[in-house]
């Protein structure tokens, strides 16, 4: 057991390695981001079980549209899927002090289909504000999409005359952005042995620590998580000072 005061208080996970994992085993990619659904839940459960307090997944990014049209349809499905299921169990989550939030452009001219986006908003306002656990999913989100949009707000405020540019601080633009008002996250987990942020979180990612693994998505267990909690546990973290 992990000492409660060395755990990260939010931990981004990159959910990587769910083709590969599909391909290995002659499915097509679509099985294996059912399988990585399955996965992500688990961390999830998990993760709260164990007090993690703000957890962001990654599961589809701006970019991913490019990939073919099957697969985007496959994976909105497991959105849909995702969100009916927690509609069923909106006690059950409550009671595990589950809120689930999904982060990214899922507005009107988004790309998001229109139920999905229904969903959401269904969901968000019937989500608790204080809670155990704040999971946030990354669906048509990208690090730099994010920032742009926070600054187009920052010019709006300074043409409206309500903001001096000389006194916007790094505050300002953290506290528009989609992860406003939950901590950085201390840690980011990429497995299937690839060492990139992808456009993840990169304003909120600093100062945050990062573990890699070749283990591929689908088949990232418990355990894992736990060595990855447990590596943490153990850095040093200076924050630029000595
Ligand atoms: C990256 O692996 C994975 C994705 C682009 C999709 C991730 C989505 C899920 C796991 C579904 C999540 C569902 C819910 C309900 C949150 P990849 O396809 O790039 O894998 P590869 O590098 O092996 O090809």
């Amino acid at each position: 057991m992990i000492d409660k005061d060395r755990l990260p208080k939010h931990v981004g996970i990159i959910m990587d390695g769910n083709g590969r994992w599909a391909k290995q085993r002659g499915l097509p990619r679509s099985q294996g981001h059912k399988q990585g659904a399955k996965t992500f839940k688990l961390i999830c459960d998990y993760a709260n079980e164990i007090g993690i307090e703000n957890l962001t997944f990654y599961a589809f990014s701006t970019e991913n549209w490019r990939r073919p049209s099957d697969e985007v349809a496959a994976i909105m499905q497991l959105f849909r899927e995702y969100l009916a299921d927690a509609q069923k169990r909106k006690k059950e989550n409550e009671q595990k002090g589950m809120r689930i939030r999904f982060i990214g452009d899922l507005g009107e001219k988004s790309g998001v289909p229109k139920d999905i986006q229904r969903l959401v908003r269904k969901m968000e306002k019937e989500s608790l504000d204080k809670t155990k656990t704040v999971v946030n999913i990354a669906v048509n989100y990208g690090g730099r999409q994010e920032i742009t949009r926070a600054v187009q707000e920052l010019a709006a405020r300074v043409k409206e005359g309500k903001l001096e540019p000389d006194s916007i601080t790094q505050e300002d633009i953290s506290a528009l952005l989609y992860t406003a008002g939950q901590p950085d996250p201390d840690l980011i987990i990429r497995p299937s042995g690839e060492y990139r942020l992808s456009n993840f979180l990169i304003w909120q990612a600093a100062y945050s620590e990062f573990w890699y693994s070749d283990i591929l998505w689908p088949d990232f267990t418990t355990e894992d998580f736990d060595r990855a909690l447990s590596d943490y546990a153990n850095r040093s973290r200076r924050f630029g000072g000595i």
